[in-house]
């Protein structure tokens, strides 16, 4: 993290001499092994809290103000719990204020509080620094003002946050991963009734290297959400036709070919992914369960054609890095990972084999690209929860 958490103490303190003593939450970003844009079509994911996380310190006031401090971006801002609303555009604030307001949503008397933020998670990498905020603030307040609720609760609340403050209608993958990640566990997440399993992931000498491309996903929300209803189309045109629709969940490979090929081959490319990459997580879980990482890998690979030639959310930049590790032997998978349009891939590595591989793409891609190209060696670690100095 950027400030160790006694320096969070130290910093809050300072800017906030008459409150009180401060707790800490850390809420982690994610990485996702496969199933991406499956969660809002009642899907399957299989994501993992990580090693990288937000940090909040945060005490309840005794009026009604909500002074707030992001200490990476040195910025601040104050408002009252009566003034909440959406600020700008994908502004930090949002995470927060729509985070306090789903208390307000639920009857619940919120007080004013004083919040210092700082995370490392990187901002518009798809590790869902968003999440990560918004987790961290709803379990916070749920300790400060002791209303007792459960975990899964507070995904939901922090999931409103993001579509009602950011305008993302997003799913429910990253707040789930970031508030109920486990230590060294992948969660096989059913989007649909929402069970979820722990599958371990300790992989021993195979490391999560994420690459980060640096192309920060400005086309993301607005593509993310014309995504979203492309798959309802979809849905709308089967269901049209067919009894007990609700979802691509519900829907074939044969309804595709009957009901929305014929009106719209974009349209099906889109609900084909979706079913396809369903499909590939399940035998994905299974291979994960014999310790095939290669056939996982090579489903990752398939995740990420899908992703790029039929979903149409990758980019030139997340293209090149999954083409340039596909023939080393070392990399078991790789694929573009979260919304797209930038951000990281993610690749199943050999541990021996990061730093030669490091060594020969790095230089290539930031010529080829003229971006810097960053990378992070992920671990899997527990969802929120409160940390002391
Ligand atoms: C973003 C969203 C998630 C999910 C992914 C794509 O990260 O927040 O809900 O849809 O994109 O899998």
């Amino acid at each position: 993290m950027s400030l160790s958490l006694q320096e969070l103490q130290a910093d809050f303190k300072q800017h906030f001499s008459e409150s009180l003593k401060p707790i800490m939450v850390r809420s982690p970003g994610r990485v996702n092994i496969i199933g991406e844009h499956t969660d809002y079509n009642e899907g399957f994911v299989l994501p993992a809290a990580i090693d990288k996380a937000a940090y909040l310190a945060i005490s309840l006031r005794d009026d009604d103000q909500i002074r707030l401090i992001a200490k990476d971006l040195n910025e601040s801002f104050t408002t009252n719990v009566a003034d909440l609303k959406p600020v700008g555009d994908a502004s930090w604030p949002n995470y927060i204020l729509g985070s306090v307001a789903q208390f307000i949503k639920r009857g619940v008397k919120i007080k004013g509080f004083n919040a210092i933020l700082t995370s490392d998670v990187p901002m518009g990498a798809g590790l869902s620094s968003s999440a990560a905020v918004e987790c961290a603030t709803v379990f916070a307040l749920n300790e400060l003002l002791q209303v007792g609720l459960d975990r899964v609760t507070m995904v939901h609340m922090a999931q409103k946050a993001e579509h009602e403050f950011a305008g993302v209608m997003c799913g429910i993958m990253d707040q789930f991963a970031s508030m109920m990640g486990k230590k060294d566990h992948v969660i096989r997440l059913d989007c649909r009734s929402l069970e979820y399993v722990y599958v371990p992931f300790s992989l021993g000498s195979i490391k999560i290297l994420l690459l980060n491309t640096n192309v920060k996903h400005s086309l993301a929300s607005s593509e993310y959400n014309t995504r979203r209803r492309e798959c309802e189309t979809a849905v709308e045109w089967v269901c049209a036709n067919k009894q007990g629709i609700q979802s691509l969940r519900d829907v074939t490979l044969e309804m595709l070919d009957e009901f929305v090929l014929k009106q719209s081959p974009e349209i099906d490319q889109r609900a084909r992914y979706v079913i396809e990459e369903n499909t590939r997580l399940l035998e994905g879980c299974t291979d994960l369960q014999k310790g095939d990482i290669s056939s996982l890998g090579k489903k990752m690979f398939g995740s990420h054609h899908g992703l790029s030639a039929m979903y149409h959310v990758s980019c030139k930049e997340l293209d090149w890095l999954v083409d340039h590790v596909k023939n080393n032997d070392a990399v078991l998978g790789a694929r573009m990972m979260g919304g797209g349009f930038g951000g990281c891939t993610i690749n199943l590595i050999h541990e021996d084999a990061i730093q030669p591989l490091i060594d020969i793409v790095k230089p290539a891609y930031e010529e080829v690209m003229g971006l810097p190209l960053t990378y992070y060696v992920a671990t899997i670690e527990n969802g929120t929860e409160i940390v002391t100095a």
